[in-house]
């Protein structure tokens, strides 16, 4: 049963002392209590001025403790080592006790009035009750006003009492200040379980005059993600936690996953392919017009180009899409990778032919070769992700859900292809945004392993400074950052900087050494390096200092237990992966009906036809399928059909 906080008038816990040596100040005050205390590092309390109790008229000041000591009446050790004759045996059996003394030392969290700022007056000190710390904590002003935004985080727990604390939705999410950071060490920190249950907290408390939320998980770890529509299991104390925060413990009720094949083009590429669950999963598929614009992402791995840059420039506002002539008599519509390729051929040997030189419409063949070579990289690195030819797969841009979790699954995915995927997804999220067309007002978008994506040195690659926008300027637009890393200082300062909120789990001890920790106190550092699983610093800009919190176990299954409970399916054959894709999109067809259809074709043929299927969703799918499969050819007919040469990495010359 949870303590209640005494009514107001109790009896104190102690008294602020101030000397000379170590006087009380606006911001810093100390105090003694009895040796027998609840009072620890971190705990809250209320300093009450002069006799006068609470509202009074007397100055009413908050604290968090943040150091503590013990000391005699002794003016060295040596008084006692002598006393005791050396012995420890009767030191211990020495007839009188000495008098021990607990002093305190605590951090202004609050003064009331605010105005005139003054030192902490002599007063008494109370343990804070729930009200207290909505007060200590400025929440009073976004939980009691007449539209609430306050989201739970998790319980301040001290001496037998727990409050909930709230953050501010308008500072969590914007537009005031947004995005959380959430950095400790692996598996003590609770970072993933952390962003998971605040993610369920937001989604519950969110209000609804600020609109609708969803967000959008990057999973780049294993099955961490992969199970967020399954109920994880929960002790009796983490409901009690759940009840006394007020939010719902249950797995998130709408989940979309996403995943890109693997290089076969018809089996997904993630670990949540049981086949009790694999129906959430859309294929994340990208075709040339999807990746063009983003061909920056590769061009900045190496060098910036700007003869490369203007090319793809003119090929995707001149080329792409569009009746295209290449001067040598060759006409073009370039709609995939394979068309490109074609193009680009066409552009190779009729400058051969021509003998007009290393120059085509003011590009050098140098650049030409280049931008072929890179184009064809992302395709073959990403197979499964960018395909050659077939059509795109991709998230519902446009009709984004309220209170939905968009998961895109990018563990297995080469790190090309995952830079990739975060720099189209987060620029799609951030136009849709901008023009009030995503389908939500807000979107949450977690990064785990923040520190591969924006680190603190290295190049500024084309997600880094992606990242940096989004901390920079996202608030405005209602895109927010939710990052979760190991060591804060080596992310990007301006990324972990911009975070409106800062939690902090279990940390490492020489992690604490670096200079981004200085503001702590050395106990702080102890209890932050020596911080119990399911405990949280939190910094939160109402709060002026860091508070403690506890939060409940996630409501969602983890992913390791999630592959136990629901191990991946094995990768099926190709035929059977293709009757699964189009049993996905009409479950009454035959499966034997498609496996004639396919049977002795080319399989980027069928890869085609069910990309076909897939994005024109036809009430009779058989028959749109059979129709895009073509007519059959024969063998030798086909290979001379496909002979465009695959888009190969390595050109014929070295570059
Ligand atoms: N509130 C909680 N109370 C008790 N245990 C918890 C709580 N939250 C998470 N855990 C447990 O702590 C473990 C580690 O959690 P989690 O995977 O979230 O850590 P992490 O910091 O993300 O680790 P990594 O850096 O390896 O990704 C999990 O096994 C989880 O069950
Ligand atoms: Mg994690």
């Amino acid at each position: 049963m949870i303590q209640q906080p005494e009514p107001i008038g109790e009896a104190p816990i102690g008294r602020v002392v101030a000397t000379e040596l170590k006087p009380a100040t606006p911001h810093q005050f100390h105090f003694w209590t009895a040796t027998e205390t609840s009072i620890g590092i971190g705990a809250i309390v209320r300093v009450e001025e002069g006799g006068g109790g609470k509202g009074e008229g007397g100055r009413v000041v908050y604290g968090v403790v943040t150091d503590g000591f013990a000391y005699s009446d002794l003016a060295t050790p040596l008084h006692d080592v002598i006393g005791a004759e050396g012995d420890p045996a009767r030191a211990a059996a020495a007839p009188t006790v000495r008098q021990e003394i607990r002093l305190w030392t605590a951090a202004v969290l609050r003064q009331i009035p605010e105005e005139p700022l003054q030192p902490v007056p002599l007063g008494r000190v109370h343990m804070a009750s729930d009200a207290d710390v909505a007060q200590a904590l400025r929440m009073d002003a976004y939980l009691h006003r007449a539209k609430p935004t306050a989201i739970p985080v998790g319980l301040y727990t001290s001496g037998g009492l727990e409050s909930p604390v709230y953050l501010d939705a308008d500072f969590l999410v914007g537009p005031e200040a947004a995005h959380l950071n959430i950095s400790g060490v692996s598996g003590l920190a609770t970072k993933t379980s952390a962003v998971e249950f605040l993610l369920g907290s937001i989604f519950q408390h969110f209000p609804a005059h600020r609109g609708n939320v969803a967000a959008v998980c990057f999973n780049v770890k294993g099955p961490d993600l992969l199970f967020l529509d399954q109920a994880g299991q929960l002790e009796d104390e983490d409901r009690r936690r759940y009840a006394r925060l007020g939010v719902e413990p249950g797995p998130f009720a709408q989940v979309h996953y996403y995943a890109p094949f693997k290089a076969d083009g018809v089996n997904l590429n993630t670990l949540r392919t049981h086949a009790d669950l694999v129906h959430a999963v859309e294929p994340l598929v990208w075709g040339l017009t999807e990746v063009l614009d983003y061909a920056e992402v590769l061009l900045n791995r190496d060098d910036i180009d700007a003869k490369a840059d203007a090319f793809i420039d003119f090929l995707s506002d001149r080329v792409v899409r569009r009746d295209f002539d290449d001067g040598f008599g060759g006409q073009h519509r370039v709609e995939t990778f394979a068309d490109l390729e074609r193009l680009f051929r066409g552009i190779f040997d009729g400058l051969e032919m021509a003998s007009r030189g290393d120059i085509w419409r003011t590009h050098h063949i140098a650049t030409i070769r280049k931008v072929r070579n890179r184009l064809g990289n992302v395709s073959t690195r990403c197979k499964g992700l960018v395909t050659d030819d077939g059509p795109a797969s991709d998230l519902p841009w446009g009709k984004f859900a309220d209170r939905t979790v968009y998961v895109i699954d990018v563990a297995n995915v080469d790190p090309l292809g995952q830079d990739l995927v975060f720099a189209r997804v987060v620029s799609k999220l951030r136009e849709h945004l901008e023009r009030r067309d995503l389908g939500v007002d807000a979107v949450v978008v977690f990064v785990d392993e923040l520190n591969k994506y924006a680190p603190a040195d290295g190049p500024e690659t084309y997600v880094k400074k992606m990242l940096l926008d989004i901390s920079e300027r996202g608030r405005y637009l209602g895109l927010v950052l939710f990052g979760a890393e190991q060591f804060r200082s080596q992310v990007h300062r301006r990324v972990v900087g911009n975070a409106g909120t800062q939690v902090f789990g279990r940390m490492d001890s020489d992690e604490l050494a670096t200079p981004g920790y200085q503001v702590l106190s050395p106990a702080t550092k102890i209890k932050l390096a020596t911080l119990p699983i399911g405990e949280l610093m939190v910094r939160h800009p109402h709060f002026t200092q860091p508070i403690f919190v506890r939060f409940p176990r996630p409501p969602v299954l983890r992913g390791r237990d999630g592959v136990e409970r629901f191990p991946p399916a094995a990768d099926l054959p190709f035929e059977d992966a293709v009757v699964r894709q189009l049993l996905r999109v009409a479950p009454s067809i035959r499966p034997n009906q498609i496996k004639d259809l396919i049977a002795g074709r080319e399989e980027h043929d069928v890869r085609r036809a069910i990309g076909a299927v897939r994005r024109e969703r036809p009430e009779d799918v058989l028959a749109l399928f059979r129709r895009r499969l073509g007519g059959r050819v024969a063998p030798e007919a086909a290979r001379e059909r496909t002979a465009v040469p695959p888009l190969n990495p390595i050109a014929e010359e070295p570059y």
